[in-house]
């Protein structure tokens, strides 16, 4: 990211001293970039990893950015839970960190400008969080399977985030169900087409010429996927029937739930 390499999965617990404060400073410089272009009380939402969030969240911090705690994506993953490297059959009963099962989904918030939250949100619309619906909040854990072959076959980026989740998360962000959502790191589009299927007016950046390129007809694709799907539920779709090469047609399925979707 800004211009630095994508390594293939880093040890967090390895990074030196210089890299940490590189970490933090890119995210200082971002939060930097931000603060003007948006209006008091609008809120960022990043996915994070649980070793880097303190940095990420110092950086944005020191830009001036209120840290709001983060939603957790709840998901099989498969990073951690490892032995020690190269002592494996001396330590059987050693992991050095826990196995991943969530992604920290960070928000921050630029300070209101008004006296109270009902008055930010009066004159911009800004300052708080859209309700799942008028009975349930929104919650800080999500359940999220890995996303689906069917969203990833549209085009090949390596951290392309699941529609389900990026409906809930970018609905969440304009309270009012007004203004405008910013993604500076566009990436497959998937954040766009989460906007346009929720019926939010979104932009994008993307510095990839190759992922620039491809924007326009991935979101018109993810878009047009699970119709009704528009973040106003935490339910996850089903999925339709995948033919396999014998010709054989797996029952539509529901992506397993990790821990029991909280009400
Ligand atoms: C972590 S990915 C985002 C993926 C996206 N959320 C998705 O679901 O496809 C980050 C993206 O930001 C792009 N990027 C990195 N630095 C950038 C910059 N300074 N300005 C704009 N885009 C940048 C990369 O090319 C990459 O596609």
């Amino acid at each position: 990211m800004g211009g630095s390499q994508r390594d293939p999965l880093p040890r967090f617990t390895t990074l030196s001293a210089t890299e940490r404060e590189h970490v933090r400073l890119y995210f200082k410089e971002l939060g930097d970039a931000l603060m003007p272009v948006l209006v008091p009380g609008a809120h960022i939402i990043l996915a994070g990893t649980p070793m880097l969030q303190h940095l990420v969240q110092s950086g944005f911090a020191e830009a001036g950015f209120e840290v709001r705690g983060a939603i957790m994506r709840l998901y099989r993953g498969f990073r951690g839970g490892d032995r020690p490297k190269n002592a494996e059959t001396e330590f059987p009963e050693v992991c050095v960190t826990p196995r991943g099962n969530y992604e920290p989904w960070m928000l921050f918030r630029k300070p209101i400008s008004e006296r109270t939250v009902a008055d930010n949100l009066r004159k911009w619309g800004t300052g708080a969080l859209r309700r799942i619906g008028v009975d349930q909040p929104l919650p800080d854990i999500i359940q999220s399977g890995k996303t689906p072959a069917l969203e990833e076959a549209i085009f090949d980026h390596p951290t392309m985030k699941p529609q389900h989740l990026l409906r809930i998360l970018v609905r969440a962000l304009l309270p009012m169900g007004e203004g405008w959502i910013l993604e500076p790191f566009a990436g497959s589009g998937s954040t766009i087409a989460a906007c346009q299927a929720v019926g939010y007016d979104s932009m994008g950046i993307e510095l990839d010429d190759e992922y620039f390129a491809a924007l326009e007809g991935n979101i018109r694709t993810l878009a047009a996927m699970y119709p009704g799907l528009n973040g106003a539920s935490l339910e996850q779709p089903v999925m339709p029937a995948v033919k396999h090469g014998s010709g054989a047609i797996s029952a539509p399925s529901r992506q397993q739930p990790l821990f029991a979707t909280p009400a």
